[in-house]
């Protein structure tokens, strides 16, 4: 696929396929994520790779967040809770790894993270395999940063659910680039 055609037609499949990424496509995905733009290559992300039990531990981890936020959660809300992170054989947790430094602040590296996803969709698409960045609240829970060893100077930035196989993507929809583009000054 031509990166063009990628860049312009990528899109997420919520229902990915069951089969997991190859090893050689994985390469691709992160080697991509690892061109992300980056001021003064402070490297500031890290991913972890989540499969086959290991998905389990990781709904038991969600559920164990949304228990101490409500310790009446009912049965069947943490059934939904634990199914939903087997939307897919592959999660890669998109971490943001934050670093001092006294001309990137914050923001910039937050940028350069979310860059680092994109990038992965992209590869991941160009190798017709189906993805998509989530988030939610257990993006963000103590319970679920303390479970998945994210320090304080972290921070989750996304769930990438992947797989290949069975799903298709769809055609998106072109925006009107006139819409949000705009020559400065205007005439
Ligand atoms: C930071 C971030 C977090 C997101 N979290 C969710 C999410 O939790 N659930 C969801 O359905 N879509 C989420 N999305 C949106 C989807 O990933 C996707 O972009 C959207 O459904 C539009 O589909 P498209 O990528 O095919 O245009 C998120 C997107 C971003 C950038």
């Amino acid at each position: 696929m031509k990166a063009i055609d990628a860049l312009i037609n990528r899109v997420s499949i919520p229902r990915v396929g069951s089969e997991l990424p190859s090893d050689s496509e994985l390469q691709i995905i992160f080697k991509a994520a690892l061109r992300a733009p980056d001021h003064a290559q402070l490297r500031p992300w890290r991913f972890l790779t989540i499969s086959g039990d290991n998905l389990l531990h990781l709904g038991e981890l969600f559920v164990k967040a949304q228990l101490q936020d409500d310790a009446t959660l009912s049965n069947v809300a943490q059934v939904k809770a634990k199914s939903k992170v087997l939307r897919a054989p592959l999660i890669v947790v998109a971490i943001a790894s934050l670093k001092e430094h006294p001309k990137v602040p914050e923001i910039e590296q937050m940028l350069s993270a979310g860059a680092a996803v994109q990038s992965m969709l992209l590869a991941a698409y160009a190798q017709d395999i189906g993805a998509m960045w989530r988030t939610g609240s257990m993006s963000y829970h103590p319970v679920v940063r303390d479970g998945l060893g994210v320090s304080q100077g972290e921070k989750i930035v996304g769930y990438i659910y992947m797989g290949k196989g069975e799903s298709k993507a769809r055609v998106p929809t072109q925006l009107v680039v006139e819409d949000y583009v705009a020559e400065w000054p205007s005439a």
